[in-house]
C-alpha cells in the first residue's frame, strides 16, 4: 500500500481491520511530498519506483491509497505489472445520493481534479448536480504535520471551502487520502455540511479482490504491518502517533 504519506493510513486502518490476517507493506513516499502540485509524469514515475520495490518485496497486490497516485498511473501500472492494482478516485456516486441541494464540493488535489480517472467519473456519475472542483491547496501539508484538529486546519478549511459551501454545496468529497483526517475539522468548520470519503470502500474493494484472485491470507497467519519511509522516520513515527497509530505491532522502518 502506498501514498506520497500519512494520507493512505486511513485505508491501510479500515484494511487491518477487514482483513487482521495480512501482512502489509506500508511506503510512505515523503521525500518526494507533495505529489498533488507535481505534474503527473513525475507522480507516475514514484508510483512506478514505488511498485518495483514492492513487487521486488513479494507483495501480492498493491493498493494505491493515494489519489493523485491513482489519477497519474493507475492504469500504467495494472500494465506493466503482473499483480491486481486497487486504486482511488474522489467519490462523486456516494455524494449525489447524499446531496440535498444538488451541488457538491469536490475537494482534492490539482493532480487529481485534472486527470482523466476524475473525468471519467464525472461523466459517468455527475449528470444531475453541479460539481464544485475545490484544489486543497496547502491541506495536505497540513495533515502532513500532524495540525488536524487545530485552529490552522479550520482557518484553512473556511478559506479554501467557503466559496463553494457560500455557493449552496452541502456535500464535501474528500477526494485525496489525507483529507480524511480533516473530516471532523470540514463539519466543525461548516456544521450540516455531509462529508464524504472512500477509504473504507477501498479498503472492502482490496479484501474482495484477495478473494477473488485466491490470493487472501489463511486465518492461520498473524498479521503485520511494515513501514518504509523515504524521508524523515522520526518525523512520520510521530505524526502517525499523532493519527492514533502509535501502538501498532510488528512496526518496523527500513
Ligand atoms: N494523499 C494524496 C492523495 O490522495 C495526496 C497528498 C499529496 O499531495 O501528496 O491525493
Amino acid at each position: 500500500m502506498f501514498d506520497s504519506g500519512v494520507g493512505g493510513l486511513s485505508v491501510l486502518r479500515d484494511f487491518q481491520r477487514l482483513a487482521p490476517h495480512e501482512r502489509v507493506i506500508y511506503f510512505a513516499d515523503t521525500a518526494f511530498f507533495p505529489y498533488g502540485p507535481r505534474p503527473a509524469a513525475e507522480v507516475r514515475k514514484r508510483s512506478f519506483a514505488i511498485a518495483h520495490r514492492l513487487a521486488g518485496a513479494g507483495c501480492k497486490m498493491i493498493v494505491v491509497a493515494c489519489n493523485t497516485a491513482s489519477a497519474a498511473a493507475i492504469a500504467d501500472l495494472r500494465d506493466a505489472f503482473p499483480v491486481p492494482f486497487v486504486g482511488m478516485v474522489p467519490g462523486l456516486k456516494p455524494a449525489t445520493q447524499k446531496s440535498r441541494s444538488g451541488r457538491v464540493a469536490i475537494l482534492a488535489t490539482p493532480g487529481t481534479l485534472d486527470g482523466e480517472l476524475y473525468a471519467r467519473v464525472v461523466d459517468e456519475f455527475g449528470r444531475g448536480v453541479t460539481i464544485e472542483n475545490v484544489p486543497g491547496h496547502g491541506l495536505a501539508e497540513l495533515v502532513e504535520r500532524g495540525e488536524s484538529g487545530t485552529d490552522a486546519a479550520r482557518e484553512t478549511i473556511g478559506r479554501i471551502l467557503g466559496p463553494a459551501i457560500a455557493a449552496g454545496a452541502d456535500t464535501v468529497v474528500l477526494g485525496c487520502t489525507h483529507y480524511h483526517f480533516l473530516a471532523e475539522d470540514v463539519v466543525a468548520r461548516f456544521p450540516g455540511v455531509t462529508t464524504v470519503e472512500t477509504s473504507e470502500a477501498v479498503a472492502r474493494r482490496a479484501v474482495a479482490v484477495l478473494h477473488e484472485n485466491d490470493l487472501a491470507a489463511p486465518d492461520s497467519q498473524a498479521g503485520a504491518l511494515d513501514l518504509i519511509v523515504t524521508g524523515d522516520r522520526e518525523a512520520f513515527r510521530a505524526v502517525m502517533a499523532r493519527l492514533g497509530f502509535a501502538s501498532h505491532p510488528a512496526e518496523a522502518i527500513s
